[in-house]
């Protein structure tokens, strides 16, 4: 990629196994700062995730067109490079959202070694609202697991899905 895009498009990857309140802050951050918000879904079932890449895509994809109705953001699931994927769609800019020193030295890495492979490529850290700073996808599944209210930290249609993983036998 050569020269400066006219549409500033933001890529925010993740795994979003599952998406929350933080992720959802961040997307909003982004929305009047770039022309368009991809927010890139990892094809990861090595990890194992709990949801599937396609059942991620369509929670996020809900999760917008509820929150942001008529918003310049899509969804899309890679695999791969990050920065290839970002090459086939025209897109400079990965958004990360920062929650604490801890998050810093990985997300560094992240960083400088997209930059060495696409020097084009640039990340954006965005800090998250403070009440969503401690928050990760990890912690939801546990705690939800184990029985805690999330209530406030992850939207009520996520709640439902870890409920139908999590908690089956309190299915109607
Ligand atoms: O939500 P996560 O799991 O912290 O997101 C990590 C993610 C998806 C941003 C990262 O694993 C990634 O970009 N994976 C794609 C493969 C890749 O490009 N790896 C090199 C990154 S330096």
């Amino acid at each position: 990629m050569t020269g400066i895009p006219t549409r500033r498009i933001a890529v925010y990857p993740g795994s979003f196994d599952p998406f929350h309140n933080g992720h959802l802050d961040i997307v909003e951050r982004c929305l009047p700062i770039f022309d368009e918000v991809v927010v890139a879904v990892l094809f990861n079932e090595e990890k194992r995730p709990m949801f599937s890449v396609d059942e991620r895509v369509a929670m996020v994809r809900g999760l917008l067109a509820e929150r942001f109705p008529g918003a310049p953001c899509r969804v899309e699931s890679f695999s791969g490079l990050l920065v290839d994927f970002m090459a086939r769609l025209g897109a400079r800019t990965v958004v990360r959202g920062l929650r604490a020193v801890s998050d810093f030295e990985f997300e560094f890495q992240m960083a400088l070694m997209n930059r060495r492979l696409n020097p084009n490529v640039e990340t954006v850290f965005m800090m998250p609202k403070e009440d969503f700073s401690y928050l990760s996808s990890r912690l939801v599944k546990e705690v939800y697991g184990l029985g805690g209210d999330l209530t406030g930290l992850v939207p009520p249609s996520v709640l439902a899905l870890l409920a139908e993983r999590l908690r089956p036998e309190k299915r109607p």
